[in-house]
């Protein structure tokens, strides 16, 4: 089969990992794992309560460890061999990647890395273990979470809009599309080209002709999606 010169970008959410066991933010409850948002997520929460936010971020490294990739990670790992594909998430897990994805981009950081506190830049990647309050890089700077919180910049956003300009087919999947700057990232798309939104719980089209809704779950719909991507255009 040839590979077709079209660049697919895949804009995932929450939702993406919801089949592979892990909850999403905004479902049920509002409630994350128990905990308010607010409290475990923002950089406020880092400055008051650095120790209950670096247990939070133990407990979910260490669940992290005990999911697999769903079909849609899946599917969306063999679009590579027949488009260019990139995958923009706000996840911070790393299903795309073990799902075999090789361009993937986190917008709101990754569980499994560290950062200095004061750089963005350089991270450590610890896998599934837990990480201790107080700990410390080479340079004697303190460790934290990885992890984009509420009330920080996004430092990737800028890179996304560059993929997202430049894109042919835009897949956005298991996102309440809520949270900014990454919901602004559609407005970024070429108004021409074809957007599929993949949700089992939106209503609206969000009012863009090119937009094609499908109700249905990341792991039910990106395999019948992907099959009828590799038709059309290859
Ligand atoms: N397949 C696809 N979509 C699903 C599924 C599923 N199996 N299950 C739920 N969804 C949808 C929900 O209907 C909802 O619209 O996924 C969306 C999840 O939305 P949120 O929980 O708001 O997650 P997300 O959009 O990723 O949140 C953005 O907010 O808390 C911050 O930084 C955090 O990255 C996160 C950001």
């Amino acid at each position: 089969m040839t590979k077709s010169d079209k660049k697919i970008v895949v804009l995932s959410g929450a939702g993406m990992s919801a089949e592979s066991g892990i909850k999403t933010f905004r479902d049920a409850d509002g409630l994350w794992e128990g905990h308010d948002v607010m409290e475990v997520a923002s950089i406020q929460a880092w400055q008051n309560t650095p120790e209950l936010l670096t247990e939070f971020y133990n407990q979910r490294r260490m669940q992290l460890a005990t999911v697999l990739p769903n079909a849609g990670h899946h599917a969306l790992a063999e679009l590579q061999r027949c488009f260019n594909v990139q995958i923009i998430t706000q996840n911070v897990d790393d299903l795309h990647e073990r799902a075999g994805s090789q361009n993937v981009l986190h917008l709101h950081g990754e569980l499994r890395k560290m950062r200095s506190v004061n750089s963005q830049s350089e991270t450590i990647d610890i896998g599934y273990t837990a990480s201790v309050y107080g700990a410390k890089n080479e340079a004697g700077e303190l460790l934290r979470p990885y992890i984009v919180w509420f009330g920080e910049d996004v430092p990737m956003i800028e890179k996304a809009i560059e993929k997202i300009e430049d894109a042919d087919i835009l897949i956005v999947v298991g996102t309440s599309l809520e949270v900014y700057p990454a919901a602004g990232l559609l407005h970024y798309f070429p108004i021409e080209n074809p957007i599929f939104l993949i949700d089992p719980n939106r209503h609206e089209d969000l009012s863009k002709s090119n937009l094609r809704l499908i109700k249905s779950t990341a792991a039910e719909a990106l395999p019948k999606l992907a099959e009828m991507l590799v038709e059309k255009y290859n």
